[in-house]
């Protein structure tokens, strides 16, 4: 049956605005009745569709055939006029040429190579974490949640150690724009100094390639011809944003969940067989990238709504891990929950191809949490990000003992 639209009526643009997924009735009330919404154009910007539900959301997840990531897959880009790196950048390109662009990237996200950066990960985990404890605390954030992703991104890049504090600095501050004119000049510059480094970068690893993410870019072909400096130079700059804030929100969020539940930290401590649950849980329970976004290259009805070829479509992950159908007691922190089918890594041929590596760091991170930490506390007001693609905290001050 063909179902009218349902206009929704809060903002999804204006991050500070922006539902908190957790207090928020909206969605709950969308899942119930209003599963597929729209929210109309404004001032200019095209309006776009607006899924709650796990099940939908995982069925667009799956349709490439029908739903492109080439314009774009989140809202900031998909509202001005679509994504500059579409169909160069893994993320942003469609099958077949991202089939052929996956299968590269594939052996740098090997077991073999997993198990290789877990090392340095640990390693890097245990001395932050003993640093922290022995100043009683820190901004967990700021000085341990941040520093790992980068580190691991530079194992998988095999940047040179002498390099990775230039580059450690350069991704903070590209990273880092907080809404200021100053910040985003800021990171507009070094942002074009990591590409100019990957350049440079790029031209060494042809000249001598190895095992790295680079190298394989650098020296595979796609029907017998080589990627394109762009590609190449774009497809590093994915693994570093795809990477580094998504993994260092998952964490920060992670103590916060424990500072917030104290029954849940009592059992992570007592029984480290929660390990596994407990990232899974964690992920469900952060869900970073609140969002993605498709352009529809074909006409698609789902639950009655017609959705026409050209429409911008977004699929909400925040909402999708609290879906009641799929999670009983959805907004329970619960870290031996099971099964967990959370969406917060995607789904289908776009699934996050860092998902083992985000894994491994949220395992070092509990794991030496548990065993360094008696007691962690909440020392401080938390600040959260301003973003309407991502969620978390951005300073978490805590005590730990
Ligand atoms: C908790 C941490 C992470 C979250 C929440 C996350 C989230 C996601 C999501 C939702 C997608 C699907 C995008 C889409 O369908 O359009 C994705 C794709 C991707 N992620 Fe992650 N990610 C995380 C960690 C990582 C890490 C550690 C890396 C690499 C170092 C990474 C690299 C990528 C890449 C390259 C893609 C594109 C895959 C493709 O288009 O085939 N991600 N990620």
């Amino acid at each position: 049956m063909r179902q009218s639209r349902h206009t929704i009526s809060f903002d999804l643009i204006d991050p500070a605005r922006h539902p908190d997924p957790d207090a928020c009735e909206a969605w709950r009330t969308l899942r119930a009745e209003h599963p597929v919404a729209w929210c109309e154009p404004d001032g200019g910007r095209p309006g776009f569709w607006v899924l709650s539900r796990h099940q939908d959301i995982t069925a667009i997840y799956r349709d490439t055939a029908r739903l492109s990531s080439q314009q774009g897959n989140m809202l900031s880009t998909l509202l001005t006029g679509g994504d500059a790196a579409g169909g160069l950048m893994l993320v942003v390109t469609d099958p077949p040429r991202h089939t052929e662009i996956r299968r590269i990237l594939q052996t740098g996200f090997s077991a073999r190579a997993m198990a290789h950066i877990s090392e340095s990960v640990r390693s890097a985990t245990r001395n932050l974490m003993g640093a922290a404890v022995r100043a009683g605390g820190c901004d967990f954030a700021t000085d341990v949640a941040a520093q790992i992703p980068l580190i691991a991104i530079c194992e998988l890049l095999a940047v040179p150690t002498d390099d990775r504090p230039a580059m450690l600095e350069l991704t903070m501050t590209a990273m880092g724009a907080d809404g200021s004119p100053e910040s985003a000049e800021a990171a507009s510059a070094a942002q074009g100094d990591i590409l100019d480094y990957y350049s440079d970068l790029l031209e060494e690893r042809r000249r001598a390639p190895g095992g790295d993410i680079v190298s394989l870019l650098a020296t595979q072909t796609i029907d017998g011809k080589p990627l394109t400096d762009a590609e190449v130079l774009l497809n590093c700059y994915n693994i570093i944003i795809g990477g580094d804030e998504t993994t260092r929100l998952s964490s920060a969020g992670a103590a916060l969940a424990f500072i917030e539940h104290p029954d849940q930290w009592k059992r992570l401590k007592d029984d480290r067989g929660l390990l596994d649950t407990a990232i899974e849980e964690v992920l469900r329970w952060t869900t970073p990238a609140t969002h993605i976004g498709r352009t529809a290259t074909a006409d698609v009805t789902i639950r009655g709504c017609e959705i026409k070829a050209g429409d911008i479509v977004t699929v909400w992950n925040v909402s999708a891990n609290r879906d009641e159908e799929i999670f009983p007691d959805a907004y329970r922190f619960d870290i031996s929950r099971t099964p967990n089918r959370h969406l917060t890594l995607g789904q289908g041929p776009h699934f996050c191809m860092g998902g083992a590596l985000a894994r491994v760091e949220l395992r070092m991170l509990l794991d030496e949490l548990r065993t360094q930490v008696e007691e962690l506390e909440s020392a401080g007001p938390v600040e959260r990000m301003k973003s309407s693609f991502l969620t978390g905290v951005s300073s978490l001050p805590v005590r730990l003992r």
